[in-house]
């Protein structure tokens, strides 16, 4: 492919090696797509077909993918739905599906709001399926990354970046300390941000929101914050910003009359190129970790073409440079899932999905509210607990003076029965403790915290 409008855009610039180098050839793909079209015999496909009465027994007329009888009971979808390789970037139903899901998602009102819908309709690429989240995350930092290259993360994150990105890409992160007096310490991030600028033409930021392991989500006015301090960096460097957003917990948010959605949303907004790529998925968002379907969207920005015609073709090369990761890592994802998927937005609707899915957050926020009230009667001095009011999680730093982390948290397991996640980095400045309330019964946790509490005191 001849990537002629994406190689005058600043993505380009801010690629990888593997990012300017990797496409999709069209190979198999191209003579397959035209034998469907054109051959009255085909024999491209490297998949197994026949008439299934030939391989089942009372088997229909019918030109199937050959598949065993023994994995009928087990599901009710369309054989079609369950046994073939899905395309490389994804069934291209739930793409468009997700696609809406995520203009849904940006809760603008289609009265008051128009512009910003069309806006976002027109320069969001169709969502690339990955599988999960992980999957996207490695795609983005494989076509931004080189080895060596920097990455901005807070010091407090996902301890999966650091595999995707210290010991398989050979990339490095570059950490900002997270709070400062119990806000997000953005002077830090912009700090890094100059800092990386000055020996690197472009800054690939990944945020995750809400934040694992802190279960912090900024409010309205911290978004806002946060979203100008991307802005000026980005005036004052004249460097692509690329932001990974990983919304892995997206609807998990609690707080009490506060409108959140994805930092995605205004960044997309943002004129200069602070670049967003949203990166979700069903796993955590439909309860359906397994599934292993994620997906992976950029935000493009109007200033990049001239028409719509170059913005259809710019979305044809970046989708291009995605397949062909895909197809050199993963191949394609999980068909049946994808189905499944499809098969529920058309079954019960966006709404009812969102009303389903409510009683869980119900549940975790009542579970979120509990564990915050218990910890915070705790009145002890060598804790201090992170903001947190979404996604799974929260965090308990302990003075490392006085307690080392997984000394504690094998303490709490072996003498209090308590299993938690210790994170002990301290060139990182982190000593602590995450907690998934998300998996603690409503009941257990008061009995939860007390014993916490005579842990800290054997200290
Ligand atoms: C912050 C964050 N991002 C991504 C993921 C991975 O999600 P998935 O299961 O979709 O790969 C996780 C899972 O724990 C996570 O905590």
């Amino acid at each position: 492919m001849n990537f002629k409008i994406l190689i005058k855009t600043p993505l380009w610039d801010a690629f990888s090696d593997l990012g300017r180098r990797i496409f999709l050839p069209e190979g198999i793909f191209y003579w397959s797509g035209r034998a469907k079209k054109e051959a009255e015999l085909n024999a491209t496909i490297g998949s197994a077909y026949g008439y299934e009465r030939d391989f089942i027994e009372g088997g229909t007329e019918e030109w199937l993918p050959c598949y065993l009888d023994a994995i009928k009971p087990y599901s009710n979808l369309k054989i079609d739905s369950l046994v073939p390789y899905a395309s490389i970037g994804g069934v291209q139903a739930i793409r468009e599906i997700w696609k809406k899901w995520i203009i849904k998602k940006s809760l603008y009102d289609i009265l008051n709001e128009k512009d910003k819908l069309g806006l976002l309709e027109k320069y969001t690429t169709t969502p690339i399926v990955t599988q999960g989240v992980t999957n996207g995350i490695f795609l983005c930092c494989s076509l931004f990354l080189s080895p060596s290259e920097y990455i901005i993360s807070p010091n407090k994150r996902w301890g999966n970046y650091d595999n995707i990105i210290n010991k398989f890409l050979g990339a490095n992160i570059k950490s900002f300390e997270f709070f400062v007096n119990q806000e997000i310490n953005l002077q830090g991030m912009k700090d890094v941000i100059l800092d990386v600028a000055k020996y690197q033409e472009k800054i690939i930021i990944i945020l995750n929101f809400p934040n694992n392991p802190t279960g912090y989500t900024p409010k309205r006015a911290e978004i806002e914050k946060i979203v100008n301090t991307l802005k000026e960096s980005q005036k004052q460097i004249k460097k692509p910003i690329i932001v990974l957003v990983d919304d892995a917990y997206e609807p998990y948010v609690y707080n009490e009359g506060e409108i959140s959605r994805s930092l995605f949303y205004d960044l997309i907004e943002v004129q200069e190129d602070v670049i967003p790529i949203k990166l979700d998925g069903i796993t955590k968002e439909l309860l359906i970790y397994g599934g292993r379907v994620g997906f992976a969207t950029f935000g493009l920005k109007p200033a990049w073409v001239n028409n719509d015609e170059e913005l259809e073709v710019l979305k044809e090369e970046l989708n291009n440079k995605l397949e062909g990761i895909t197809r050199s890592t993963i191949s394609n994802t999980n068909h049946f899932y994808q189905a499944l998927t499809v098969q529920i937005f058309q079954d019960k609707g966006m709404d009812d999905i969102v009303k389903e899915r409510d009683k869980v957050r119900r549940l975790l926020k009542s579970r979120y509210k509990k564990i915050n009230e218990e910890l915070s009667s705790l009145e002890l001095p060598d804790i201090s607990i992170d903001p947190n009011s979404g996604g799974f999680f929260l965090f308990i730093n302990l003075n490392p003076n006085k307690i080392k982390a997984s000394e504690f948290a094998d303490h709490l397991l072996k003498k209090y029965k308590i299993g938690v996640i210790p994170i002990e980095k301290l060139n990182d400045n982190i000593n602590g403790i995450r907690i998934a309330y998300a998996s603690i019964d409503l009941e257990k946790i008061s009995e939860f915290v007390t014993r916490i509490r005579q842990a800290l005191k054997d200290f």
